[in-house]
């Protein structure tokens, strides 16, 4: 439904049922990984879950509550990210993310992260967007720093995952503190 291209190498699409084969064989490979943050990497683990979640995303960005994209890296499925929902009265977000392990460090989940808050921001109209990480999960909590969020808060074991209660960390980004640039393509802005 949306193709956003992000820059040379990345692109967001909206996920759709005919990604579903490709996100699971993505998430079964790197699930170990994943599961250290990410409680639904533990629970669910089949082609018919993924199936369900992506058709609950289809019915969230439907009703214009959010979405959730793959990332193409280099025209290579790499992860996701998405709004978890889109608060219409309060005019906040929050963006959450994962990204393949071997595809880490080479900056791709800051620059999808800086398009969606450009969006969040821009066509969306926002005013506040969170992200929220376990105070372990220190790549995670590097994406808002080099953002530009403002570290707000924790939340005491907040989240079980992977055995155990994790603590956690909210940052927080008004539209006043985003330095706006012009959002690249974004069709995001006719649906949501
Ligand atoms: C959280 C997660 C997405 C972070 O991945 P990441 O690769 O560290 O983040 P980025 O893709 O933004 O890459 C940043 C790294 O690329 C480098 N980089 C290279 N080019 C860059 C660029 N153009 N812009 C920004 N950073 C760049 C940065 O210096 C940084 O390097 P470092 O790891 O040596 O510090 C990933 O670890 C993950 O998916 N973890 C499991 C799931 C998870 O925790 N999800 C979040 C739950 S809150």
């Amino acid at each position: 439904m949306f193709a956003w291209r992000v820059d040379d190498e990345i692109e967001l699409r909206l996920l759709e049922l005919e990604h579903a084969g490709a996100m699971h064989r993505l998430t079964e490979a790197n699930r170990a990984y994943l599961r250290r943050w990410l409680p639904w990497a533990e629970s669910e683990t089949t082609l018919e879950q993924t199936e369900a979640f992506i058709r609950r995303s289809l019915q969230q960005f439907a009703e214009g509550n959010g979405f959730q994209a793959g990332i193409w890296y280099r025209q290579e499925l790499a992860g996701a990210i998405g709004l978890h929902y889109v608060d219409r009265r309060n005019r906040r977000t929050e963006i959450g993310y994962w990204l393949a392990e071997p595809l880490q460090g080479r900056g791709i989940m800051t620059r999808a992260c800086r398009a969606v808050v450009d969006h969040a921001f821009g066509p969306l109209g926002l005013h506040r967007v969170e992200i929220r990480c376990a105070t372990g999960n220190h790549r995670s909590r590097a994406i808002p720093r080099r953002l530009g969020f403002r570290e707000e808060g924790v939340l005491r074991q907040w989240a079980w995952v992977d055995g155990r209660f994790h603590d956690m960390v909210i940052y927080g980004l008004l539209a006043p503190e985003w330095r706006r640039e012009p959002v690249r393509g974004g069709p995001l802005a006719a649906s949501l």
